[in-house]
């Protein structure tokens, strides 16, 4: 059985190989993995960062140099060196659409403009129409290419690669919108857009009513009150930006849909998308580096948090859709793309600290099953951000997957970084896990405070797995209790990797729970500041066990 989802008590795993599996992701830059002679020498790199799946783009050009000749050597090549390495591969299809733009389209297909219609942008009535270097989605012979050379991909993957389990997911398209305009305008474009909206869409949406997001309903009241059947897309949702958004995110769910249908057809693993997120910094250079705050700044029609559901709907041959995050907020784009049990994975994030940090809040949080810094094949040497949180993920991946399939409650955070003399960022976070409310802020300090992130688990009533550095848990009983206290704890390090075991290294007392109060997991470097007596020991293993009590 290729990879697949299994839904379990907190959502989903990823099954590879017959086993769940954890991703500790980077995604390569945009043309690397079409070197095999340039990833010769990022593999090991990758390997030595703790990395055990690489996101990788592959382009439909190299797959389809001419109509119908497909050449996957250096695919074969890549998947023989991955193996070597051990590391898992995430593979991206560019095909039509790659930040909205088709750079990654054949030749044979850039060229010919006639078969393969452009999209043409507008954006205003006074400037002249653009044909742009964007495949328009309602063409129908780019569709069916696009479809059919996937297709050979995934038939290809199930030949080569059906045993090895290799490939465990595939992102088909990547950032796909309008960029420049709210909506395409091509001849074929307009002629949709006029036309009745489709009766199965209105159906959907009006199915699902109860489940669409918030965002949905603000922008088009009348899903819930009831729309306007036959008439066009202006007509029944009203005119404007947002009515051309949903207009292009339905047209662009379906071609995607029609490609990864044929892919899955082929060889049935993970599929999905992702998205360059609306966010109220933008940048507006052409190519939609980042960013944006309103369509056509970023990519008009991708699965953005304003249009995600009509994806949902629309585009069933995906599995989940992914969220980019640089410069959204980190917090909210997990919740809206986990929401409901839904799959999260973020092809696409931070690689310094800032975004390693956030790590745990993904996956201790929101059960995401990979978050992938972008350009982590181009690192400079000495930076080790993620390889120091990846090195700890990788000892406590087992006890993650464990809770997960038990459902024992979770959580992440983290706390930034910030300068001497400002405030600090990151507020301190109060859960209730099980019977117990836990306070938990940055590790005080008598110096400056360290950044500080982590994951809890509850592991049994009066016992949680903390890891991660740099805070502080104060425990207090959910219920009435006239004390609480910690029993009990230990600094735990892995003996055995492969499944999680775990032994006791030193047992924490005193200075190191603040007599009882506190159970604090220090930084590794912790600043002492003026304070000439050191009772700030800095962690070793980043593990802890703490067992709690009251009466
Ligand atoms: C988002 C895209 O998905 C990536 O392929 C890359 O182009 C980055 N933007 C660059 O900012």
């Amino acid at each position: 059985m290729p990879p697949h989802l299994r839904p379990v008590s907190a959502g989903h795993e990823l099954v590879v190989n017959g086993r769940p599996f954890l991703c500790r992701a980077g995604e390569l830059n945009n043309s690397s993995f079409s070197s095999p002679a340039h990833m010769a020498s990022v593999w090991p790199d990758l390997a030595r960062r703790h990395i055990n799946t690489a996101f990788a783009a592959i382009g439909w050009e190299d797959v389809e140099p001419a109509p119908g000749v497909f050449d996957f050597a250096a695919l074969d090549e890549n998947l023989a060196q991955a193996r070597q390495h051990g590391i898992k591969l995430v593979l991206l299809w560019f095909g039509s659409h790659k930040n909205g733009h088709m750079s990654y389209a054949p030749s044979w297909v850039k060229t010919d403009p006639e078969r393969f219609a452009r999209c043409v942008t507008r954006p205003d009535a006074s400037a002249l129409a653009k044909v742009c270097d964007y495949l328009s989605v309602f063409c129908v012979a780019s569709a069916d290419a696009d479809a059919a050379a996937f297709a050979q991909l995934m038939s290809h993957l199930a030949k080569v690669d059906g045993d090895e389990e290799t490939v465990i997911m595939v992102q088909v398209e990547n950032e796909v919108g309008v960029l420049g305009d709210t909506r395409d305008r091509s001849p074929a474009a307009e002629a949709a857009f006029a036309a009745p909206v489709p009766p199965d869409f209105i159906d959907a949406l009006h199915s699902a009513r109860d489940t669409l997001n918030e965002l949905l309903h603000a922008n088009f009241p009348a899903i819930a009150s009831g729309l306007r059947r036959g008439a066009g897309w202006a007509d029944t949702f009203g005119p404007g930006p947002l009515t051309d958004e949903l207009f292009m995110a339905y047209h662009y769910a379906r071609y995607v849909d029609q490609v990864a249908s044929a892919g899955k057809a082929q060889h049935a693993m993970p599929l999905f998308t992702n998205a360059a997120l609306r966010a109220t910094r933008h940048t507006a250079r052409d190519g939609g580096v980042g960013g944006g705050a309103a369509p056509g700044i970023y990519p008009s029609g991708g699965p953005v948090d304003t249009v995600v559901d009509v994806w949902r709907l629309c585009a069933p041959a995906l599995d989940f859709l992914s969220p980019d995050i640089y410069f959204a907020d980190y917090a909210t784009m997990c919740d809206l793309y986990s929401r409901n049990r839904r799959v999260l994975v973020i092809p696409e994030q931070r690689r310094d600290e800032y975004g390693a940090l956030r790590t745990w809040l993904a996956l201790g949080t929101y059960g995401a099953l990979a978050t992938a810094p972008f350009g982590i094949d181009t690192l400079p040497p000495g930076d080790t951000a993620f390889a120091r949180h990846y090195a700890l993920l990788r000892d406590v991946t087992p006890a993650l997957l464990d809770a997960r399939r038990k459902g024992l409650p979770t959580r992440g955070f983290f706390f930034d970084a910030f300068p001497p003399g400002t405030n600090d960022p990151s507020p301190k976070q109060e859960y209730t896990l099980g019977q117990w409310r836990l306070n938990v802020e940055r590790q005080p300090v008598f110096g400056h405070p360290a950044p500080g992130y982590g994951l809890i688990i509850l592991t049994a009533p009066d016992a949680f797995l903390l890891v991660g550095e740099g805070y502080q848990v104060t425990f207090s009983a959910a219920s009435s209790a006239t004390f609480t206290g910690i029993l009990r704890l230990d600094e735990k390090e892995v003996v055995n990797a492969e499944t999680g075991e775990m032994r006791t290294l030193r047992r924490l007392n005193g200075d190191e729970t603040h007599c009882g109060k506190q159970a604090v997991m220090p930084s590794q470097c912790p600043d002492d500041g003026w304070y000439p007596i050191p009772i700030n020991v800095p962690s070793k293993t980043r593990i802890a066990e703490c067992v709690v009590y009251s009466f």
